[in-house]
């Protein structure tokens, strides 16, 4: 049995210029790639195991990321399934030398735990959500799971049941 915070992983970045575009902007793949760093970290720390990325949710970048803007990325695991789990990420930019704390973005990965052999490996660990955010987390897993894969090709969109019930009301 885990908790959600016992994943929690914060990296810390500097924006430098190698970082950014012509316009002094982070460079949006790169705030990826330390987004899948971040995530992949936490879900090893629930797996404990190697992972791999399944899949990425929308992501839209809300700031602009400057030069010299100090990056903070939060990663906690939401809720297992069978051999994956959904990781949260919530991405904070420190401006003006920390003056000003803004929100840059959120989403949500999804990773799978893979075993010796590199094929999926059951998780075999039940996480129990313990505040207010983690259950409303937690609440949600199930239904932007089925919304991606359905996406992705995975499921029937007649087999989604948490996404039939906000669109139909079965009799
Ligand atoms: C993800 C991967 C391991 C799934 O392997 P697979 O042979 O399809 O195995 P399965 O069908 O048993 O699926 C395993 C899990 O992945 C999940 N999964 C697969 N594709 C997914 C997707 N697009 N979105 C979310 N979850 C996905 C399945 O739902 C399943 O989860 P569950 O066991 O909790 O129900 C495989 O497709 C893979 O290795 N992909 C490449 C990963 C990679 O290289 N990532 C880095 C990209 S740069």
């Amino acid at each position: 049995m885990k908790y959600p915070k016992d994943t929690l992983t914060i990296m810390t970045e500097l924006v430098q210029i190698k970082d950014a575009n012509n316009l002094g902007n982070l460079h949006g793949g790169r705030l990826m790639y330390w987004m899948d760093i971040c995530s992949a970290i936490a879900a090893s720390k629930l797996a404990e195991s190697p992972v791999v990325t399944a899949s990425v949710d929308n992501v839209s970048f809300h700031e602009p990321i400057n030069v010299g803007d100090v990056l903070t990325i939060e990663s906690k695991v939401t809720r297992t399934f069978r051999t994956s789990m959904e990781v949260y990420l919530e991405i904070w930019v420190h401006k003006d030398y920390g003056k000003r704390k803004v929100k840059s973005n959120d989403a949500y990965f999804t990773f799978v735990s893979l075993n010796n052999e590199g094929k999926p490996a059951p998780l075999n660990l039940e996480l129990i959500p313990e505040t207010d955010h983690d259950k409303k987390l937690y609440d949600g897993a199930l239904r932007r799971r089925q919304v991606r894969l359905v996406l992705g090709g995975r499921m029937k969109v007649e087999d989604a049941n948490e996404l039939r019930a906000l669109f139909f009301h079965d009799k």
